[in-house]
């Protein structure tokens, strides 16, 4: 059995490029604690109540800056961008100009490659213990992305056991944007083992499958007789280990599923039968990309337990991965003038009776 609690503050308080990082703790009358670092604008820790009034850290992490330096897997809980997932070859092409991008993941760039946004130090102001807003201002060329881009994410707690975040960006020259949160859940508990046992519902009616580089084909395809149709609420396990070419692919689900769901409206959400913890996710993204930890690498977590593979899952709201290489998915331009806004709702709360 895990108690869990909150990290120390003094074990955030570290410099990394000559600015400070911190730990900064949000409340609500729920019972709700949500803990942040300016290390990459990233969620620490989500401590919800479960079914018996117990709190769970939902989310994986560690106890200390030190610790997500020296950690295998870099992007927990953090902001990622300025490209989110993956761009081919690490190159695309702006009004006919050709920008290069560090290839991280094979011949890919990944969530905005070695040196992105979670991995910088952002400025950040508390306001009224219920709101935490951090900035970064990405120089023009940063990982080889065109334009001075400045970026802020706020994260809100609520009284409903909601954590809004919203984005918001602005540019000096035409460029490419794709912000996301990469919070890996375990509604379980962090370090409770795998989430194969998590029933998950998507409404999408179509997802994007990838090939062998893990980069999205052409179109959209429908999710019907799949493997990833969960229209039906259904368990990770069911289908994740099918003889299916995309399954291959990915290793287990690491898939964009197309959002049709307005703010409104859920577009995924997740429920451990276990621990009665229900998150839902809602978004103005077109986007959900459903990671089920398929490549974590047995770091030692907050809870002194290894993260293995599939001991987390990640909804990841965005839009399409290379989408600046395939001008017909919805666009990632930003030009001078413009405000990129966009907002995810990552909603928990307790679900008595099984789906
Ligand atoms: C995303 C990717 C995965 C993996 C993780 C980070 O979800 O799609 O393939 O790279 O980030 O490890």
């Amino acid at each position: 059995m895990i108690i869990y609690s909150l990290p120390d503050y003094q074990d955030f308080e570290y410099k990394i490029d000559g600015k400070k990082t911190h730990l900064f703790i949000l409340r609500n009358r729920m019972g709700m604690q949500v803990a942040f670092t300016d290390y990459g604008a990233r969620i620490v820790s989500v401590l919800v109540p479960d079914k018996t009034g117990d709190l769970r850290d939902v989310v994986l992490g560690f106890n200390s800056i030190h610790e997500y330096l020296q950690a295998d897997e870099q992007y927990h809980g953090a902001t990622v961008g300025r490209f989110a997932n993956r761009i081919a070859n690490g190159c695309f092409h702006l009004d006919g100009k050709k920008y290069t991008l560090q290839q991280n993941n094979g011949s890919n760039c990944l969530h905005g490659g070695p040196t992105g946004l979670h991995s910088k130090v952002w400025d950040r102001r508390i306001s009224f213990k219920k709101k935490i807003d951090f900035c970064y201002v990405s120089p023009d060329g940063e990982e080889g992305f065109p334009g001075n881009l400045k970026v802020t994410v706020s994260y809100e707690l609520t009284e409903d056991n909601e954590i809004v975040i919203k984005y918001k960006a602005e540019t000096d020259k035409k460029t490419v944007i794709n912000l996301t949160n990469h919070a890996y859940f375990n509604l379980d508990g962090e370090g409770q083992g795998d989430v194969l046992s998590h029933i998950l519902h998507l409404p999408s009616d179509h997802f994007l499958p990838i090939d062998e580089n893990q980069i999205p084909l052409d179109s959209e395809v429908s999710v019907d007789g799949t493997a990833f149709d969960f229209r039906s609420p259904k368990k990770i396990s069911q289908d994740i280990d099918k003889d299916d070419v995309q399954l291959k692919r990915g290793n287990g689900y690491d898939h964009t599923f197309v959002n049709q769901k307005p703010i409104s409206e859920a577009a995924a959400s997740a429920y451990s039968p276990n621990s009665g913890i229900r998150l839902e996710v809602f978004t103005t993204e077109p986007g959900v990309h459903l990671y089920t930890g398929n490549f974590l690498s047995e770091d030692i977590g907050k809870s002194d337990r290894k993260y293995s593979s599939r001991s987390a899952f990640c909804f990841e709201t965005q839009h399409y991965p290379d989408s600046p290489n395939h001008p017909q998915f919805p666009s990632v331009i930003l030009e001078p003038g413009q405000v990129f806004e966009s907002e995810t709702i990552y909603k928990f709360s307790v679900k008595k009776q099984i789906v």
